[in-house]
């Protein structure tokens, strides 16, 4: 499922107004969202992408691979969440397109968030291909986002459904 136009235009515009920023997608895919922050970015800026199916990572390596600024990581998002906590690496800009540091490992990516970094997530708004149970999961983690006083978070009934939050 790559992400939809409107969403890369934002993360772009996020990636933008960080330009030597350190930023993070959990969830490759074949690198459309990747493309679109590579190009906010600016020349010193970096983004390591992590995604656990190489099939999809050779595509975004044959297209991005030639961008000194990204890194693309072949891991289990989970693990990978794992072994950057315990390093000093830490970002500007999360974008968690997947299972990992979204609906599981919650705390480990919000942990890699420096201060005034951001938290970006989508696919929020109701989609006739989500399975069942799969809405009560969506509105749990709403609900735990919104619980936690380190975040400002704005919530866009727009797109396919984008969660912003800000680490304070
Ligand atoms: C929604 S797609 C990502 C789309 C991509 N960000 C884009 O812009 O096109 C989710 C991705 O998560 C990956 N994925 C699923 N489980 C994973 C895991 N445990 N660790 C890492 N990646 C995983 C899938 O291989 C898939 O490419």
């Amino acid at each position: 499922m790559p992400s939809e136009v409107d969403v890369n235009a934002l993360l772009r515009t996020l990636a933008a107004a960080k330009p030597a920023g350190c930023c993070l997608e959990l969830g490759t895919g074949t690198g459309l969202a990747s493309a679109w922050i590579l190009d906010g970015l600016g020349p010193n800026g970096s983004l390591t992408t992590v995604d656990n199916e190489p099939k999809w990572l050779d595509v975004a390596q044959a297209y991005l691979g030639g961008d000194s600024r990204i890194n693309i990581v072949c891991s289990d998002g989970d693990e990978f969440l794992r072994q950057v906590n315990a390093q000093a690496t830490r970002y500007d800009l999360i974008f968690a397109d997947t299972w990992s540091g979204k609906y599981r490992s919650l705390d480990l990516a919000l942990d890699l968030l420096l201060p005034g970094g951001l938290y970006v997530i989508d696919d929020m708004l109701p989609q006739s291909n989500w399975p069942e149970g799969h809405g009560a999961k969506v509105q749990s983690l709403m609900n735990d986002l919104a619980q936690r006083s380190a975040l400002q978070i704005s919530s866009l009934a727009w797109s396919c459904g984008v969660v912003i939050a800000a680490k304070l």
